[in-house]
């Protein structure tokens, strides 16, 4: 293989820039030459690429975001728009891709190599949704990001003896929230796998006001059915009900343009070196992942259309700590 690109898709992730970085670096190093694709697959059909040496990929690895920019592209999804990127993948010599994304652009990646053409894809969303892998890129700093959201809440809570809900992206999977609740002590944790009835949440509110707490944080997923706006409504009716007063906050996109941590990094170091190596190796149609502390590689085939529960464990977790 000689001559390589890589785009990043979907919704950015803190730790893309440093996988860009590791895909673009140990490629050179195998004297390949690389191509940055610009705004994800639509970039690939509008053939907006840029190409990337040593210099280029540097002073990023801190960097939340993608500096190729990304895209959700409603014409890859058809024939002629993926033609289109197999023509100018052609004309401009390349012959592997590396696709950093989620669910959406993975299975855009097994498209592709379903006509053929080599893709390894890299694990990268702040859901941690994804198939084939038990972490995904960006996902430690959106839960560091909203943790740090809930201590400040708890904080001001406090003061006031007020009750918080806070909702967290992950789209229609509960992770995110899961941990950021675990990890800083929500007295109730509701997510679209396991969602909390208002009327629950109610109870576990009061019975935490009559404990004597303080403050008490309810952390929500986006992809609840009743979401944070609703459940502050809900109790609007009938204020004595949980004791506390109520404030909602809702973190949305803050959550995901965050400096990446060092475990964003290193993952997205060590997966974007796994994907150049299997490329190098003429293992392509895979995604590489992280299971159980290896790097793996999962054919695109299986992930496609597929997400990952959240474990039975982490709610049970949640259950007995919210005393
Ligand atoms: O998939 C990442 C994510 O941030 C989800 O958590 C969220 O539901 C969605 O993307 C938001 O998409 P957009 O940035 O297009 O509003």
């Amino acid at each position: 293989m000689k001559t390589i690109a890589i785009l990043t898709s979907g919704g950015d992730a803190p730790g893309m820039n440093a996988a860009i970085r590791a895909v673009t670096r140990s490629a050179l190093d195998r004297n390949m030459a690389v191509y940055g694709i610009r705004q994800g697959f639509q970039g690939l059909i509008d053939d907006h690429m840029i190409p990337l040496n040593a210099r280029e990929v540097g002073g990023i690895i801190q960097i939340g975001g993608t500096f190729l920019g990304s895209a959700r592209s409603k014409e890859f999804r058809e024939d002629s728009g993926r033609s289109k990127a197999l023509r100018n993948l052609a004309t401009r010599g390349i012959d592997g891709l590396v696709v950093i994304g989620g669910n959406g652009s993975q299975t855009g990646s097994s498209m592709l190599s379903n006509l053929g053409f080599p893709v390894v894809g890299i694990a990268s969303t702040i859901d941690n949704d994804l198939y084939g892998t038990d972490v995904t890129i960006g996902c430690d700093t959106a839960i560091n990001v909203t943790l740090e959201a809930i201590d400040h809440l708890r904080t001001t809570g406090s003061s006031h003896t007020r009750a918080f809900l806070v909702e967290t992206m992950g789209r229609d999977c509960g992770y995110l929230a899961m941990m950021a609740g675990l990890a800083g002590g929500a007295e109730v944790i509701s997510t679209p796998e396991f969602e909390v009835p208002a009327v629950v949440i109610a109870e576990r509110l009061r019975a935490a006001y009559e404990r004597g707490k303080t403050h008490a944080i309810v952390v929500m997923a986006e992809g609840v059915k009743e979401n944070a706006a609703h459940i502050l409504a809900y109790f609007e009716k009938d204020r004595g009900m949980i004791g506390f007063e109520l404030r909602a906050t809702t973190l949305g996109h803050v959550v995901r343009g965050a400096p990446p941590t060092a475990f964003d990094r290193l993952l997205a170091t060590r997966l974007g070196v796994a994907a150049i190596k299997s490329l190098g190796e003429g293992v392509s149609g895979v995604l590489i992942g992280e299971q159980r502390g290896e790097i793996t590689r999962t054919p695109l085939g299986e992930i496609a259309g597929k997400t990952k529960p959240i474990s039975t464990d982490l709610i049970e977790l949640a259950r007995v700590l919210a005393k």
